[in-house]
């Protein structure tokens, strides 16, 4: 009988793209197939974060759920890895001594490997090696017989050269090493011809594309080259750094139809004394410049951002300046976070400075009203006009005969209309809103 594999998938996008492509790699190469529940499962593989403290925690508890399950089947084999496991993977070892590998964020493309080793040898392993980062394998993506998503991620970049002093990535992925552009673009060739109309391109500072690899396309021409494959209607991209964004990147942005125009930019901060203990490399005047250009650029912009509150020695000041910042710049969403300090980082170190909890907590909450304020006011701005979104699924709610599908602004429109139209683009009218969703008819 085929074998079956079931992965868990904690963090980001990058995460969600390696568990992806992994699974492909096992079923397409080695036969395994989905199997929806981990404790029955030949093999079960936990894609780990480590971005805050809550993200260990959660992969922690649920590696700590399997073991009823591994020794009613021993022959199961548990595989840990990603960025809790490059971080953590001793501690792992020891705490759960029933899982057979423990493998970090370079080695994705040895995994077969070392689960066939451990299928023969019953010994447990321990890869972790982030030192030859610069031989960073990618994950191989010419095998194609599971069915593709409308909107699918590719990964072109892992790693990040930043070191923002609150920050675990540099530690756990490693330096940024981008991806060739001849195979982002034969893997969208690849999507495009199996009826993916939406691409989003995945890095922690896509901006910096290409500039780690002598004579490599830079970002915006692997943008133009994204936006001509035939049939990718539309592409989006994450995460931007204000430090190495630029006004052409911007042109291109404004002038290619298939870029849309949702750009995600993080700010941190609206303080320049916080940014400057952060070590973001920019301050609010070089944002603002950015963001003014981008509003003049490209009409209907929707800019979305992420917020750390309660980073050490952030006084009631710098967080007004913030909610400033928020108020100056219409951010369409932000992703708020409370600071979490994490190991080996700087700002871990500056206890002193640290902020209580009720305060930070507090001052999320005040983020995020203001927040909501923005989006719902943006949200009122589309009632009765009309906008064309890509169907990609069926809301949960409504049920038989809806269609849900994302506007080039990133919000989600429910509407009725035949299944058909699953993967193309409509012209709908907006008639409801909602806090976290649209509701429209088709457009006469
Ligand atoms: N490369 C991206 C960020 C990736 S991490 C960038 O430079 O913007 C995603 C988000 O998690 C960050 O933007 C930040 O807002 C948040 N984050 C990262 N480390 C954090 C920490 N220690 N505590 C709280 N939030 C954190
Ligand atoms: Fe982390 Fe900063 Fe790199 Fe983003 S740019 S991944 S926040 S170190
Ligand atoms: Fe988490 Fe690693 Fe992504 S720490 S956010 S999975 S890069």
């Amino acid at each position: 009988m085929a074998k079956t594999i079931n992965i868990q998938t904690y963090g980001c996008q990058m995460n969600d793209y390696e568990s992806d492509r992994t699974y492909r790699l096992f079923h397409d190469q080695y036969g395994y197939s989905w199997n929806e529940d981990p404790t029955t499962s030949d093999l079960v593989l936990f894609n780990t974060c480590s971005i805050r403290e809550k993200a260990d925690q959660k992969a922690m508890s649920t590696i700590g759920s399997l073991l009823k399950a591994k020794e009613r089947n021993p022959k199961m084999v548990i595989a840990v890895g990603g960025c809790m496991a490059q971080m953590k993977g001793k501690e792992i070892q020891e705490r759960f001594p029933y899982v057979d590998i423990v493998f970090g964020t370079h080695q994705w493309t040895q995994l077969p490997n070392l689960v066939f080793n451990v299928q023969q040898t019953k010994t447990p392993s321990l890869e972790i090696d982030l030192t030859s980062w610069k031989n960073y394998k990618f994950l191989p993506f010419d095998k194609t017989e599971e069915p593709y998503a409308v909107r699918e991620n590719v990964t072109i970049q892992n790693g990040c050269n930043h070191f923002c002093t609150f920050c675990l990535v540099p530690f756990t992925r490693g330096r940024e090493v981008s991806r060739p552009a001849k195979d982002i673009l034969r893997e969208i060739e690849i999507l495009a011809d199996h009826g993916v109309k939406e691409v989003n391109l995945l890095g922690q500072n896509v901006n910096a594309y290409g500039s780690d690899r002598t004579g490599e396309m830079k970002f915006s021409k692997l943008l133009s080259a994204v936006a001509a494959i035939s049939g990718i209607e539309r592409v989006r991209f994450v995460t931007s750094h204000p430090n190495v964004f630029d006004f052409e990147m911007i042109d291109v942005i404004a002038d290619t139809k298939e870029l849309c125009n949702d750009i995600h930019l993080p700010i941190q901060s609206g303080s320049d004394r916080i940014l400057d203990l952060m070590e973001r490399e920019y301050h609010i005047d070089q944002y603002r410049r950015l963001h003014d250009y981008m509003r003049k650029r490209i009409p209907n912009l929707s800019l979305r951002t992420d917020i750390i509150v309660g980073f050490p020695g952030e006084t009631e000041e710098d967080f007004q300046q913030t909610l400033n910042a928020v108020k100056e710049f219409d951010f369409d969403q932000s992703y708020s976070f409370m600071y979490s300090p994490r190991p080996n980082t700087k700002a871990a170190k500056w206890k002193e400075q640290f902020i209580e909890k009720e305060v930070a907590g507090e001052r999320l909450i005040r983020l995020q009203s203001l927040q909501q304020e923005i989006h719902d006011r943006h949200s009122k701005a589309y009632l009765d006009q009309a906008v064309e979104v890509l169907v990609d699924g069926t809301p949960k709610k409504q049920g038989e005969g809806w269609l849900s599908g994302k506007t080039q602004t990133h919000r989600t429109v429910n509407f009725e209309g035949p299944k058909a139209w699953m993967g193309t683009l409509q012209n709908v009218v907006i008639t409801d809103t909602y806090p976290n969703s649209m509701r429209a008819v088709v457009a006469p």
